[in-house]
C-alpha cells in the first residue's frame, strides 16, 4: 500500500513479528524488523523510515534521537509502557512524537510478580526437580503461609493495583506507597503509608513504580538496613530500582531472605537472547545466580498472549493515527501535533 507509514522495528523477536503481522492484516503499516537493538551503531538501519518501533532495552538518548531525526524519523512508537530509556526532553526539542502502550494487561505482570512470590516461598521449582529424581525429602522446602502476612506494594498504578487485588484474595495485610494514592484501593482496606513504614513493617516488598531520578536505587544499603530480617523483595518493574551490590551484601548477611527479579540493571547486555553457549562476563549477575534463595526471570512479566495482542493493536493504532494527524493524549508522551 502506497503512502503507508514505513516502520523500523528494533529488538524484534519471532513472537513480535508474528503478533504485529496478525494485527496488520490490511497492511496499513509497512514494517521492516531487525533483531538487533537500537543504539548509535544500528540507528542507520532505519534510513528512509517514518517511525521507529522500540522496546525496553533500545537506546533512545539524545545522540540516537538526533541521528534518527536527521534520517527523517518523526515518531518513536514504544511497544512497552516504561519510557526510562527515552530522552523525552531531547524528543520534545527535536519535535519527534513519542507514543507508548500505557497498560497492556497489567494483570499479566501482577500475576508474574505473584508467581515469583509463591515460587520463592513454596519452592515449587526445587520440588519439581527433586521429585523427578525420586527424592521426596522435604528438607529445605519449608515455606511460610502468605495469609495474614504484611505485603508492601510500592507504586499502585495499573500493575501495583492489579497485584493488590490479587493479594486481597490471599488475606494479606497490604501496605501501599504511592505519591498519588488510589481511593479504589483504599476502599478495599489497604493501608497507604510512608515508604519508611512500608519498608520496616513488611514481610514481602514488591516494586511497581517507574524508574526515574527519585526511584533510582530505591532499594539500597540504607533502605535495606531498615527492613525486617529475611524480607522478600520482588522487582518486576525496572532493574535500576535496585542497587544490585547492596542487595548481594544483604543476601550474604541474611537480611534478604528471598529475592525475585524479572528485571536487572544491566539486563540490556543479557536478556531476550540465548547466551547458553557463551561465558557470561557479568560477574554481578553470576553472583546473584549462586544464591539458593534468588529467582530470576528474563523480563517475561508482560509475556502473555493477551498482552502481545494489546501491544500490537495499540502500537499499530498509535502509528496509524499519528500518520493521519491524530494522537490519543494518554498514549503520546510527546505529541508535536499539539505543540
Ligand atoms: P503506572 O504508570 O500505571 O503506575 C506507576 C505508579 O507508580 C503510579 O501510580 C505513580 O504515581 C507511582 N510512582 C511514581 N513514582 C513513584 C515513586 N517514586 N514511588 C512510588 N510510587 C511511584 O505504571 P504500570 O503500568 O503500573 O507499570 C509500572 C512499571 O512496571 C513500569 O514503569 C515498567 O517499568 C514496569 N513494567 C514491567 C513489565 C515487565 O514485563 N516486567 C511490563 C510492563 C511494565
Amino acid at each position: 500500500m502506497e503512502n503507508c507509514p514505513r516502520v523500523a522495528m528494533y529488538s524484534a523477536q519471532a513472537y513480535d513479528i508474528k503478533s504485529f503481522g496478525q494485527h496488520n492484516l490490511s497492511s496499513q503499516v509497512n514494517i521492516t524488523s531487525f533483531e538487533t537493538s537500537l543504539n548509535t551503531h544500528t540507528a542507520a538501519l532505519s534510513q528512509n523510515t517514518d517511525v521507529v518501533c522500540a522496546f525496553v532495552n533500545d537506546q533512545l538518548d539524545a545522540a540516537v534521537l538526533n541521528q534518527l531525526k536527521q534520517q527523517g524519523v518523526s515518531h518513536i512508537a514504544l511497544r512497552c509502557a516504561g519510557f526510562n530509556n527515552v530522552d523525552i526532553d531531547a524528543a520534545k526539542s527535536l519535535g519527534m512524537a513519542v507514543s507508548r502502550v500505557p497498560a497492556y494487561s497489567p494483570e499479566a505482570v501482577a500475576e508474574h510478580a505473584l508467581a515469583l512470590i509463591m515460587t520463592l516461598n513454596r519452592k515449587t521449582h526445587k520440588a519439581y526437580n527433586r521429585v523427578r529424581e525420586g527424592n521426596f525429602h522435604l528438607n529445605g522446602l519449608l515455606g511460610f503461609t502468605l495469609h495474614g502476612k504484611k505485603v508492601g506494594v510500592v507504586g499502585t498504578g495499573h500493575i501495583g493495583a492489579a497485584l493488590v487485588r490479587l493479594l486481597t484474595g490471599f488475606g494479606c495485610q497490604i501496605y501501599c506507597y504511592d505519591p498519588y494514592p488510589n481511593p479504589e484501593l483504599e476502599a478495599l482496606g489497604v493501608h497507604y503509608t510512608s515508604l519508611e513504614t512500608l519498608f520496616s513493617e513488611c514481610h514481602v516488598i514488591s516494586l511497581h513504580c517507574p524508574l526515574n531520578e527519585q526511584s533510582y536505587h530505591l532499594i539500597n544499603a540504607d533502605s535495606l538496613a531498615t527492613m525486617r530480617e529475611g524480607v522478600m523483595i520482588i522487582n518486576t518493574s525496572r532493574g535500576g530500582l535496585i542497587d544490585t551490590g547492596a542487595v548481594i551484601n544483604a543476601l550474604k548477611t541474611h537480611k534478604i531472605g528471598y529475592l525475585g527479579l524479572d528485571v536487572y540493571e544491566m539486563e540490556s547486555e543479557l536478556f531476550f537472547r540465548d547466551h547458553s553457549s557463551e561465558i557470561i562476563q557479568d560477574d554481578v549477575f553470576e553472583r546473584l545466580l549462586t544464591f539458593h534463595n534468588v529467582l530470576i526471570t528474563g523480563h517475561q512479566g508482560f509475556f502473555t498472549e493477551e498482552a502481545l495482542t494489546e501491544i500490537a493493536e495499540v502500537t499499530l493504532g498509535n502509528i496509524i493515527h499519528f500518520a493521519q494527524g491524530k494522537a490519543d493524549e494518554n498514549r503520546f508522551l510527546v505529541n508535536p501535533l499539539a505543540m
